[in-house]
C-alpha cells in the first residue's frame, strides 16, 4: 500500500475535516517515534494515518469501531502487525496491547486532540509558537480537552519514553506537518 492509496481511501470514508487531521497527525507521530525507534517509518506511519478511517462508517458505534478500520486495512495491503494496532487502539475492545506498534498508536491517538486543543486556545491559533511545556501545563489541566484522556497518553510509559519526551517528539513532530492540518 503506498501512502497514496491510504490517503484516497481515506477521502472516499471521511467527510470530516478535522477527523482527516487527526488522522495527519496521528500519522506524523508515529512516522517520528518510528525513526526514534528504528521501526518502519512507513509502517508505523500508515497504521496512524488509517487508524480512524472507519469512524463516519461505524456511526458512533464504539463495538464496530475499529474492528471495521482493520478490515479496511487489511482490505488495502496493510500488515496483520498493522490490522491489529488499528484494532486494539479502540479501548472498548479491551485487547490487550502486544507490540510496539500496538503500544505506540494506543497512546499517540490521544496526544493529537490535546496538542491540536493547546494551538487553538493561543491567540494565533498556530502550532509554531506552542512549547511543550504549555502542553505539559495543559496536560495537567484535567477540564482542558476532556477528550484526550490523560491515562491513555501516559502509557508513553509502555514504549519507554518520560511524558515529557512524549510530547516534545509529538509537538515537533506535528509541527512538521503544520500546514496540512492547518495550524
Ligand atoms: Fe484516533
Amino acid at each position: 500500500m503506498t501512502r497514496k492509496e491510504a490517503l484516497d481511501s481515506i477521502k472516499a470514508n471521511v467527510e470530516n475535516e478535522n477527523l482527516v487531521k487527526h488522522m495527519l497527525a496521528t500519522e506524523a507521530i508515529m512516522r517520528a517515534l518510528a525513526r526514534r525507534f528504528g521501526e518502519d517509518e512507513e509502517e508505523w506511519g500508515l497504521t496512524g494515518l488509517l487508524h480512524d478511517i472507519d469512524v463516519e462508517l461505524t456511526e458512533g458505534d464504539m463495538s464496530s469501531h475499529s474492528k471495521l478500520g482493520a478490515d479496511l486495512a487489511r482490505e488495502l495491503g496493510a500488515s496483520e502487525a498493522m490490522a491489529h494496532a488499528i484494532l486494539c487502539h479502540n479501548p472498548t475492545h479491551d485487547i490487550s496491547l502486544e507490540t510496539e506498534l500496538d503500544k505506540a498508536l494506543f497512546c499517540v491517538d490521544p496526544l493529537t486532540g490535546l496538542i491540536i486543543a493547546a494551538a487553538l486556545v493561543r491567540p494565533d491559533k498556530k502550532l509554531a509558537g506552542l512549547e511543550a511545556k504549555s502542553v505539559k501545563k495543559r496536560f495537567k489541566e484535567k477540564s482542558f480537552a476532556a477528550g484526550a484522556d490523560r491515562e491513555q497518553i501516559s502509557q508513553c510509559s509502555q514504549i519507554g519514553l518520560e511524558l515529557d519526551q512524549f510530547i516534545e517528539l509529538g509537538l515537533e513532530a506535528m509541527k512538521g506537518v503544520a500546514a496540512d492540518l492547518g495550524l
